[in-house]
């Protein structure tokens, strides 16, 4: 596998940036250099917004057919080198290429997706007195969009698919802890789009990120990432008057009742939940509240769960838990366990796992938390394998608590009782909610906040509202005869 050596800016079709300053992308594993990146500045992100503004106006002319048809060229693109990019992903990130290929699955879902819904994304036509209304859907301009290092395929797709399809051209930030599979992608996002339609600027969020939002030529904003980076976004926007798309952190419930059928395929479920992504997901159900009465038992089979999952190098194939994205993200999940230690009954993990020829990787245990809901670690995003267990008898008392976070992205429920599901998921203050199974973003299916987890849907059609606004033409037949003066 090939990496090269230097990644300058997509910059208006060309890969070439005015500053010589550049940031290294590193192994998250090992510590090695990877490559280098441009650490793009305000002379970067001007350039990409111009370019991408004067792409725009042959860009929205585009018939949405054909903007269309290079959005599925994407889609194949990345189909025919998902082996490439997950290897690539692995060494930047640390994630396992075990689960990453689902990460590609998704995002191809996502230009295919987009692909197809702009072209029923209509506007309308009525008849009225003495002539006709309609009203049109039309691309906002250039939109900003700022991504973090979690999930980076997703978070790409998530982005530039709804953007392109309805016609806006855009600036694309990467995350500077994983850039290097978005860099890849944007050499064949050049061969296949007009020069500026797509920019794609790597370089830090202080700089390159703040720049970005505060250039007046953006016409809309679209950031995935911390609530506090979030804050500013939306700053940024209000004072520009311009649209806002966030999609922040979560501490999402996942509620187990009494009737389930099969204890260890939820025990299993609910495993993943809290794990999957090495615990760094937005969705990730990091606070599982289950029912009493089969509370111990639940708690010795999941910690049985907890000490099987396999930690080791991103890159074994058998390895289920790979490591943190970077050191000062280790860092940070540590100082919660140990704020857990002293607030919490510890169960089972909590320490860092060293794992041979990869010294310099944060691995971290899989770690179980009994606790209230009260607790700092119950009630902050960690991201890192660290599940809170909060045990229920009362059921009003529990959806209480349950939405008594900051938090409302995502939710699971176990039951095998249509009432049980149904009534829990109307009261449940999250935009996700997943009934005996967890994080399935169906191509489609609304994705996006409640509370301070986000403004927004992503993933379906009500996404295109969002890159788009309405025109209203009315048109009379002829002329009224005169009657003003
Ligand atoms: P972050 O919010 O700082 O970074 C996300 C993106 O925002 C990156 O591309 C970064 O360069 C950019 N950014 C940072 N400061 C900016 C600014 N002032 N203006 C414009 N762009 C800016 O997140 P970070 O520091 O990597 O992670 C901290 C915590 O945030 C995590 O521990 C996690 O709790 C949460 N997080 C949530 C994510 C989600 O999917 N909702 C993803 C990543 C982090
Ligand atoms: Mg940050």
């Amino acid at each position: 596998m090939t990496i090269d050596a230097l990644y300058p800016p997509l910059i208006n079709g060309e890969f070439k940036a005015a500053t010589a300053e550049t940031f290294p992308a590193v192994n998250a594993a090992t510590g090695e250099h990877l490559a280098d990146l441009t650490a793009s500045g305000q002379a970067e992100i001007d350039a990409a917004v111009a370019a991408a503004l004067a792409a725009f106006p042959a860009w929205s002319r585009t018939p949405a057919a054909q903007r269309a048809r290079l959005l599925l060229k994407v889609a194949d693109w990345l189909e025919d080198n998902t082996d490439r990019l997950v290897q690539i992903d692995a060494l930047d990130i640390g994630r396992t290429v075990f689960e990453l290929p689902q990460d590609y699955r998704q995002a191809i879902g996502q230009y295919r997706f987009f692909a197809a819904a702009i072209m029923t994304h209509d506007g309308w036509t009525n008849s009225v007195q003495g002539g006709w209304a309609l009203a049109k859907r039309e691309p906002l301009g250039v939109v900003g969009q700022i991504i973090p290092w979690n999930v980076p395929a997703i978070m790409v797709s998530f982005k530039l698919a709804p953007a392109l399809a309805a016609g806006n051209t855009v600036v694309l930030k990467p995350d500077e802890n994983a850039s290097l599979s978005t860099m890849e992608l944007a050499k064949h996002l050049a061969e296949i789009f007009p020069p500026g339609v797509v920019n794609v600027v790597p370089g830090f969020g202080e700089t390159a990120g703040a720049a970005l939002t505060a250039l007046p030529d953006v016409a809309k904003l679209a950031f995935t990432g911390s609530t506090e980076v979030g804050r500013l976004i939306a700053h940024a926007g209000a004072s520009r008057l311009v649209p806002v798309t966030l999609e922040l952190g979560g501490k999402s419930p996942n509620i187990v009742f009494l009737d389930i059928d099969d204890i260890d395929a939820v025990v299993d479920n609910t495993t993943f939940a809290a794990t999957f992504c090495n615990g760094q997901s937005c969705l990730a159900g990091t606070r599982l509240f289950v029912h009493s009465d089969i509370y111990q038992d639940f708690l010795s089979r999941l910690t049985t769960a907890f000490r099987a999952i396999r930690v080791g190098s991103p890159l074994d194939p058998a390895t289920r838990l790979g490591c943190l994205v970077s050191p000062a993200q280790g860092e940070r999940v540590t100082s919660y366990i140990e704020s857990g230690r002293a607030e919490a009954n510890l169960v089972t993990g909590g320490g860092r796992v060293e794992v041979p020829g990869n010294e310099a990787g944060w691995f971290i245990e899989p770690t179980i938390f009994e606790t209230s809901n009260d607790t700092r670690i119950a009630q902050e995003e960690i991201f890192g394998p660290v599940l809170s267990v909060i045990r229920w008898t009362d059921f009003d008392t529990m959806i209480e608590q349950a939405n008594d976070v900051e938090y409302g992205l995502a939710s699971g429920i176990y039951t095998s009782n249509l009432r049980n599901a149904m009534r829990t998921a109307d009261r449940l203050q999250a935009g996700n909610v997943w009934v005996n199974q967890y994080v399935n973003l169906a191509d489609g299916s609304p994705f996006g906040g409640y509370k301070n987890s986000g403004l927004g849907r992503e993933v379906c059609k009500e996404t295109l509202d969002m890159y788009t606004q309405l025109k209203s033409i009315m048109l009379a037949e002829q002329v009224p005869a005169p009657f003003y003066v």
